[in-house]
């Protein structure tokens, strides 16, 4: 951390809870980052209006969730209640869960099946694509009140949300300005999804967990190569991500804020002994699985990852490690607080034992998994650390060169760096 002078930076920053009216960035790079981002409900709400409610996608469901017509799954877009559903001509369409008529949620359930959706609160009844098709009393009763005459149906439906089903991996967009869903996220990302999304998926289930922490300090650890053969026992001592491997760690090269992380183990790639002579503290000689076939590996890929990390910001991530894969859903609830989603898939022509062997890894990612479990505890260490800051204090993040060494460093921290530049321009806070 580097602490600038206060009085320098006293009136930029009105505090924890105040409008940002100024924010200092230490440096252009994105290498600085002002503590007051992670910790500013003002900030915050900046975000829910720019970005998440502005020009991007989010990942909503897997179409293989929502298979009958009927079928829909609650979720959110940043804190917008949205709900996703499959018409009975098959379609996918998504609305804003918030009532016409007083504004109460309308769906209180995860996920189910109907073919309409009725408000609890007044009874005002919607169809799968968020139409208005009931109001209780609407002519009044014994011709007295009611709503107004020319009062119209079709002008009080449910928000629509714009919807795009991507071989399979539905994305919603709360904003007519975002481009389509290729051109958010450009050519050097969309190679990379479609890769794990080669062929029809099935949803096998998910974890939900909630973090004390902001929802950034989860995006600079998933597009954080350099802790992830730091932070974590398995990974190291395992050899699942060792800073040895073939790697990659790229980030589009629009505003930069999407990024890729992949490791593929080399047949000579024995490395222990670099983490030994390092003394690196994840590391345990000696430590053995009781159950070696947690890490046994079915060959499906043509280059087979040992781990995939694929960043759509802002909050979707695209997890392949072995052979478990899985969808997370990154939900901003305050400045403090956000929920995180494992979905957990496989192909649907999988057979048995390669089912079996995804849901055995899926130990290995979510709240208790093997490997992930660290990661939310370490942005809790940041969040409990920094609610005390002052205002111009700031994070330091200078690991690497720009771009890596052509995007091949494992030991970098330039995806972070990117990742802020490309949020200032999007908060409007300059580049
Ligand atoms: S708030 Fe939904 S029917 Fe009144
Ligand atoms: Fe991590």
């Amino acid at each position: 951390m580097r602490q600038h002078a206060q009085q320098e930076h006293r009136d930029e920053h009105s505090g924890r809870s105040g409008y940002p009216r100024r924010l200092s960035w230490p440096s252009a790079d994105g290498g600085e980052v002002p503590y007051a981002v992670f910790t500013s409900q003002a900030i915050f709400e900046r975000e829910q209006e720019r970005i998440h409610r502005g020009p991007t996608w989010h990942f909503l469901a897997l179409a293989d969730e929502l298979r009958n017509p009927g079928d829909f799954k609650s979720t959110f877009i940043g804190t917008t209640p949205v709900v996703v559903t499959r018409t009975r001509d098959g379609d996918i369409a998504a609305w804003v869960n918030r009532c016409a008529h007083r504004g109460a949620m309308v769906c209180r359930e995860p996920r189910g099946n109907a073919r309409a959706h009725r408000c609890v609160y007044h009874q005002w009844a919607y169809d799968e694509r968020g139409r208005l098709r009931g109001v209780p009393f609407q002519k009044g009763l014994n011709d007295k009140t009611g709503m107004p005459v020319d009062f119209n149906m079709a002008e009080h439906g449910l928000p629509p949300v714009r919807v795009e089903d991507h071989r399979g991996v539905v994305f919603g967009s709360l904003s007519d300005a975002a481009p389509s869903l290729a051109d958010y996220l450009g050519p050097r990302m969309l190679p990379w999804l479609d890769r794990i999304f080669h062929k029809p998926v099935e949803y096998l289930g998910c974890t939900r967990q909630y973090a004390k922490s902001n929802w950034k300090l989860y995006y600079e650890n998933v597009k954080d190569p350099y802790h992830a053969s730091l932070l974590y026992l398995f990974h190291t001592t395992f050899n699942i991500y060792r800073f040895n491997m073939r790697g990659r760690s790229v980030m589009d090269d629009g505003l930069g804020v999407h990024s890729i992380i992949t490791t593929t183990p080399q047949d000579d790639d024995d490395t222990a002994g670099d983490y030994q002579k390092h003394d690196i503290a994840t590391y345990r000689a000696g430590l053995k699985l009781a159950d070696p076939s947690m890490l046994e590996v079915r060959r499906e890929f043509e280059e087979q990852t040992s781990n995939n990390i694929h960043t759509l910001f802002p909050s979707t991530v695209i997890q392949q490690i072995h052979n478990t894969m899985a969808v997370r859903q990154v939900l901003p609830k305050s400045a403090g607080e956000f929920e995180l989603v494992f979905h957990f898939f496989g192909y649907q022509d999988d057979d048995a034992a390669l089912r079996r062997l995804r849901l055995k890894q899926a130990n290995l990612a979510g709240p208790a998994g093997y490997i992930s479990m660290e990661d939310t505890e370490a942005t809790e260490l940041v969040q409990r650390a920094i609610e005390s800051c002052a205002a111009g204090d700031s994070s330091y993040m200078a690991m690497g060169g720009e771009d890596g060494d052509g995007g091949t460093s494992l030991i970098s921290e330039h995806m972070i760096r990117g990742f802020w530049r490309g949020y200032r321009t999007m908060m409007g806070w300059g580049g």
